[in-house]
């Protein structure tokens, strides 16, 4: 399979930029940057048209497309912009009341957690904190930590399918078979899984999973999904209701009001690049770069690994040789050392009173990069 520098010229990336974040936001090849384009103009010849007579029929092509990549069952995937949005959809969805639960882990990423907690403020409900371990031996102990979270009066678990800080992958079909076996809805939040994981979410069965294309499907930002199994449709609202409300869930979710859909139509010209550089051999390869590179990185750092291989997918959070006080501010500051001295672009965050890295491994990297990130982190602290 093709892969490290020389695929570059696929990407817009600055030159000399030594890019280990593709976890946050994507990067999006310039084939589907130029297929998006072509959406574009194509609306753009002819609003009216494009809008009324071919956005629906384009929708549901690429819906089914994507439908089919994530084995999700026929008419239960809608696009939303991202995977905030599609927590978010859940979280109005549903009735709170006071005294209710909704669970989710430590390590949820703030977007999710703010929105979990705004929706309980509003109902009296209140949040519940599964404790999930980091530093990790075995996904049993997840899997534990939400057992234990969940009680008589969760209304909602929400489970990440790979930890935005931990970049842990979750044991969601233990967890999911659990909450069900307790008649407890959950929502997977698969931010980072389209394109990291192979997906069969209609055997997942899951009450909603949400993902992101944006992230490691190549798709151009904005192009998400929320996935509803069929017994929650009828209550899974938009989060803008609009001109097709009450007309069923895949009529309400297609649309929400003007906006520019090119994003998810170019789901289709994503997942052709995926296929063409690799497809499944992708994730595999990203796998391994990351595993090897934080290998590399612990023994320089004499550091020890955060988790077993098998609970990595294309990161791998990386604990820093730093016994100072860990803040937000100070990892910022290290952040940006490593890109103003050194061009190195990885997130550093402040969690659990330490520091930590999260590295990404794409088809564009090289060992090189990551080789570069353990050399300079030293001097950066
Ligand atoms: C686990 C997790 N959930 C949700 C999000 C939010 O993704 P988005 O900004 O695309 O909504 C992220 C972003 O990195 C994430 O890591």
């Amino acid at each position: 399979m093709p892969h490290g520098r020389p695929l570059r010229r696929h990407w817009l990336l600055d030159e000399g930029l030594r890019f280990l974040n593709h976890g946050s936001y994507g990067a999006t090849p310039r084939a589907v940057l130029d297929a998006q384009a072509q959406w574009r103009s194509r609306m753009e010849r002819q609003p009216d048209r494009f809008m009324v007579t071919e956005l629906p029929a384009a929708l549901e092509a690429a819906a089914a497309r994507l439908a089919e990549f994530v084995g999700a069952l026929p008419g239960s995937l809608a696009f939303v912009e991202n995977a905030t949005a599609g927590v978010n959809t859940v979280l109005r969805s549903l009735d709170f009341a006071l005294g209710d639960e909704i669970v989710l882990s430590r390590h949820a990423y703030t977007g999710i957690r703010n929105g979990a907690q705004y929706a309980a403020t509003r109902s009296g409900a209140r949040i519940v904190e599964a404790q999930t371990p980091f530093p990790v031996t075995d996904s049993a102990a997840i899997a534990d930590a939400y057992a234990s979270a969940i009680g008589n009066r969760t209304r909602l678990a929400i489970v990440d399918h790979i930890g935005s800080p931990t970049a842990l992958i979750h044991p969601v079909a233990e967890i999911v078979r659990a909450c069900r076996a307790r008649n407890v809805p959950v929502l997977v939040d698969g931010a980072h899984a389209p394109g990291s994981l192979e997906l069969d979410l209609a055997a997942l069965d899951a009450d909603w999973y949400t993902g992101n294309c944006h992230k490691w499907l190549y798709a151009p930002k904005g192009c998400a999904f929320l996935c509803t199994a069929p017994r929650a449709q009828e209550v899974t609202r938009p989060l803008a209701i609009s001109n097709f409300a009450g007309e069923g869930y895949w009529r309400e979710f297609s649309w929400t009001g003007t906006r520019d859909p090119s994003a998810f139509l170019s789901v289709t010209a994503a997942l052709d690049f995926w296929t063409e550089m690799g497809g499944a051999a992708i994730p595999a390869w990203n796998h391994r770069l990351v595993v090897e590179a934080a290998a590399k990185i612990n023994a320089a750092w004499g550091t020890e690994p955060t988790a077993p291989e098998a609970m990595l997918a294309g990161m791998a959070t990386l604990k820093l040789p730093w016994a100072g006080e860990a803040t937000q501010a100070i990892a910022d500051r290290v952040h940006d050392w490593l890109l103003a001295e050194r061009r190195i672009e990885v997130p550093v965050l402040a969690f659990d009173g330490a520091l930590w890295c999260r590295i990404s491994g794409q088809i564009y990297n090289d060992l090189a990069d990551y080789l570069a990130l353990g050399e300079a982190m030293p001097q950066a602290l």
